[in-house]
């Protein structure tokens, strides 16, 4: 037996045939190694032999053997952080989290030295942030510390650091499958090589025979029920197109059939024994006279491959162009793109000793989920526990039910036994959902003054085999964004296409990030017709107080005004471009110069159904327990509900302790997206502390005979009159009476309030290679009141960093259907290379719709980059790039040799 020591400690073990270091690891229970690839690409998995890291994952495990391993586990000594540790829980540098482990085995390394650090573009290539946009780790890396102090009272506003800082630094904290069970099977799926296919016969024999198989689950085992994967309130809103397993493959990548085993390795030796018989089917790319794609008349209308038409106008378009001094026109497209979150799908289902269904997760919406699993599976909802521990990214790729079902179907059929599925990159590439692709024509006219008159938006939204998040993305994209501009004519169809693309699904912006980059473009194109500066038509025709939030429907909107923070944006984004930061572009003629800005409107919240609950306690020490609905993915969002309910009791954020997301724990919650975080579930816990203040003193005037007007809630204590009563001594007063300080609220979404953001980049171009180097990025937000200024500033990094991704480099190479790169390193999402620095600014708004002043933060920073992008080129080049991503060979087909 060879012998490896981890962290100080000697284990006897010897790896299995091939394995590699990552995974044999985390079969000793060292959970603190992380997974984003298992390529070599994204160093969550970073650890070190003899004080030098390697990305474990490459590594065979053998090579380890008499070696010292060191893991995040083994970084702290005595109890006390490494300097590195500390550094990055001062600034933060982290969000989900995920990625912190491999970042901090990277950079407290000895070989990082000054030099590395002199240079981080090379020195940070083999680790991968999906959510900070990089910045906070130049902060830990440069010493800055970000946090302030928790005091008591003072929380809202501040900047505090998130609640699980410690336990994620030091690798304590347990992401979804950090987790070993008695018993544990892995499940591994089939995928579709085919975009079209029926399965005529699936030959289990052999996948059975494989030594460790236990089970093969095809569309003949599993209930035959339509459903959707996307998680909504209302699950009307998407169409029932989807079955567990099918019989008919619509794209590649889909699953079609489930394998168990008692290993990994079993499994997939499983999967690849099958023998399956494919009759072809002829594949729809969105060629006229396709054949139809969902042969289910409840699904298409018109006996096409349309699933959903959306259209409506107001005012009288044709009279406004006709009105028009100035009609411009122009086609954009954008790209397919996935969320690329680091922790990839995974969930483990296991019957409890209770004797109910539990399914462990990384989802933004357990609760959805539930009520998915329940009807699938024909079982009452309250036999089913779902719950998250920490979930590592989402960006809205985990707004959807895809791999929970097939573990929870297993374990039912297998006696209770933990199952297991744990998703590859690839899987995430070809299996789960992406962006989706969106062709916008816009039709605008103007007075010469640059006043709009009339408007026509037509968007075609490609939304793969399903329906999921189709329509509720159609509509979001023609919306805020339209809009965002006064016009009293308006008027849009889009519809939604089925094709044999992998499924669209939520993605942050939501359908409004690409008919942003359609209006953004246009009018600056609108502009340059005019002659007019594009800050100024922008001014000229936004809406303001008192316009109504109207798009292309004359229905009123509940989303208004609760704070109108957009000249301060523009302003911002006006000054400093004008003001520039110095940095210059590379010497020669063929490098040209442009800046560009564009805006975005967001409605805080979807335009259905929102809720959230919350439950506060106080408990017997005197301090207090929140517990709400809502996941926690990066978002900072348990850091934002303590920091809020603490400004109500007056205590410090740290004197609250936190459960989230977790359907036997926590109250209802709809789910964790579409900017509801804040404005949703953030107004749910203000509710919830405000009953448990008045509860508490309440009580305590009774108690006291005081006047509940001469009662007022302290730090640790109730002070009637002249009389401090400790709470731990009114708990015990409360509990002898059994008066349980115990309090729930929930919250609705309606009415909502808007918010803004506007980019501005400078950017340099090469004329003849088509390489874009960002100069000068800037970006305001219209936030309301910052609840914690750090992770809102955070947020808005990740935003505008994920926007230049999906503009400059993000692209899913697809040949009829076959995704042709999918490994990070080939669809590549930004290193700390292609991230800019950007300087971001808040405008001073305090909105009086969303709680305590604020609204929602995390989402729209990315919808106004892209599009800022592109009116920087054209103003650099006098060349129209309407079509994402701007990657150098499409730049080079249309700049090279001018
Ligand atoms: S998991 Fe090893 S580099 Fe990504
Ligand atoms: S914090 Fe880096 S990937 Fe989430």
């Amino acid at each position: 037996m060879s012998k490896y020591e981890v962290n100080g400690r000697l284990y006897s073990a010897e790896p299995k045939p091939g394995q590699c270091l990552r995974t044999f690891l985390r079969d000793l229970e060292v959970f603190g190694v992380k997974k984003g690839c298992d390529a070599g690409d994204c160093g969550a998995c970073t650890v070190w032999l003899d004080g030098h890291p390697f990305h474990s994952c490459l590594v065979p495990a053998f090579r380890g053997d008499g070696r010292k391993i060191t893991t995040i586990e083994g970084l702290s000594q005595n109890g006390k952080l490494h300097p590195i540790q500390q550094a990055f829980h001062d600034a933060q540098a982290f969000q989900c989290g995920y990625c912190a482990a491999g970042m901090m085995m990277t950079t407290a390394s000895a070989a990082f030295d000054e030099a590395h650090k002199a240079d981080l573009p090379h020195a940070l290539k083999g680790n991968i942030c999906r959510c900070t946009g990089y910045r906070s780790i130049v902060d830990a890396l440069h010493g800055k510390k970000n946090i302030e102090d928790d005091v008591a009272g003072k929380a809202l506003g501040a900047s505090l650091p998130n609640p699980f800082t410690d336990a994620i630094l030091t690798g304590k904290a347990h992401y979804t499958m950090d987790v070993a069970m008695e018993g544990m099977l892995h499940l591994k799926v089939l995928r579709s090589p085919h975009a079209h296919a029926r399965l005529m016969t699936i030959d289990k024999t052999k996948a059975l025979a494989v030594p460790g198989v236990v089970a093969v689950y095809t569309w003949e085992d599993v209930p035959r029920r339509l459903y959707s994967t996307a998680l909504h309130e209302d699950h009307l809103v998407d169409p029932d197109d989807t079955y567990m397993l099918d019989n008919v493959a619509r794209f590649v990548g889909q699953r079609l059939a489930a394998v168990i085993g008692e290993s990994e390795a079993a499994a997939e030796a499983g999967v690849r024994a099958l023998v399956v018989d494919y009759e072809m089917l002829p594949t729809v790319f969105m060629e006229p006279g396709a054949p139809i794609l969902h042969d289910k008349s409840e699904v298409v209308t018109d006996n096409d491959n349309i699933f959903c038409t959306l259209q409506g106008e107001i005012g009288d378009v044709a009279k406004g162009f006709a009105e028009a001094d100035v009609i411009h026109e122009n086609t954009y497209s954008t790209s397919r793109v996935q969320h690329v979150h680091l922790e990839t799908h995974g969930s483990i289902a296991y019957k409890g000793k209770d004797g109910r269904w539990h399914v462990r997760t990384s989802s933004q919406g357990p609760f959805a989920a539930r009520g998915k699993l329940a009807y699938l599976m024909g079982i009452p909802a309250m036999q089913i526990h779902v719950f998250t521990e920490r979930v590592g990214g989402g960006f809205g790729g985990k707004q959807e039910m895809v791999s929970e079902d097939l573990p929870l179907f297993a374990s039912m059929k297998l006696g209770g036994r933990p199952v297991k599925w744990e998703w590859t990159r690839e899987d995430e590439f070809i299996g789960a959902t992406t962006r989706h692709q969106m062709t916008t024509k816009v039709k605008i006219g103007a007075r010469k003054d640059g006043t709009l008159v009339a408007l026509d938006v037509q968007v075609v939204s490609n939304t793969g085999a399903y329906g999921n998040h189709a329509s509720e993305t159609l509509a979001a994209a023609m919306a805020s964004p339209i809009a965002a501009y006064r016009c009293p004519n308006k008027k849009g169809i889009g519809r939604v296409v089925y094709t044999n693309m992998i499924p669209g699904g939520g993605f942050r912006g939501y359908g409004a990030s690409q008919t942003t980059f359609a209006m953004e473009c246009a009018m600056d194109e609108l502009a340059k017709i005019l002659g007019m500066d594009p800050f100024e038509i922008r001014r000229k025709n936004v809406v303001r107080p008192g316009d109504n939030v109207e798009s292309i429907w004359k229905e009123p909107s509940d989303a208004s005004f609760g704070s109108h923070g957009i000249d301060q944006c523009l302003e911002i984004v006006e000054r400093e471009l004008k003001k520039g930061n110095g940095v210059k572009k590379p010497d020669g003629d063929d490098w040209l110069e442009g800046t560009g800005a564009a805006l975005a409107m967001l409605e805080c919240g979807p335009p259905t159904e929102h809720r959230s609950g919350a439950e506060m306690k106080l408990l017997p020490d005197g301090t207090y327990h929140l517990a709400c609905g809502s996941s926690e993915m990066g978002n900072g969002i348990t850091t934002a509900h303590k920091q809020m309910a603490a400004a109500v009791v007056g205590v410090r954020a740290a004197d609250i302790d936190i459960i989230n997301a977790d359907t036997d724990r926590t109250p209802y919650d709809t789910g964790t997206f579409a900017s509801t975080g804040t404005v949703v579930a953030g107004k749910a816990v203000l509710l919830t502390a405000e009953a448990m203040k008045a509860d508490i003193l309440d009580f305590a005037s009774r108690h006291t005979n005081t006047p509940v007007d001469q009662c007022r809630l302290d730090i640790d204590a109730v002070i009637c009159g002249n009389k401090r009563i400790p709470l731990s001594e009114l708990h015990a007063n409360g509990a002898k009476i059994d008066h349980r300080f115990t309090v729930s609220r929930r919250a609705y979404l309606s009415p909502r309030t808007i918010a803004f953001n506007v980019q501005g980049v400078r950017l340099a171009v090469h004329r003849v290679t088509g390489e874009i180097r960002i100069l000068h990025s800037v970006h305001a937000a219209d936030i309301g009141q910052p609840i914690n200024p750090m992770q809102c500033r955070g947020q808005l990094d990740g935003a505008v960093a994920m926007g230049y991704g999906w503009a400059l480099i993000e692209n899913m190479v697809h040949d009829e259907g076959h995704m042709v790169n999918p490994q990070l390193r080939n669809c590549r999402v930004p290193a700390f290379a292609d991230t800019p620095h950007t300087d971001i600014f808040f405008a001073d708004t305090v909105d009086a719709i969303g709680p305590l002043g604020a609204k929602s933060q995390g989402e729209c920073g990315i919808n106004p980059v892209a599009p800022a992008v592109s009116n920087a080129l054209s103003n650099a080049t006098g060349v129209r790039f309407a079509h994402l991503p701007f990657t150098p060979d499409r730049l080079f087909s249309k700049l090279g040799g001018q």
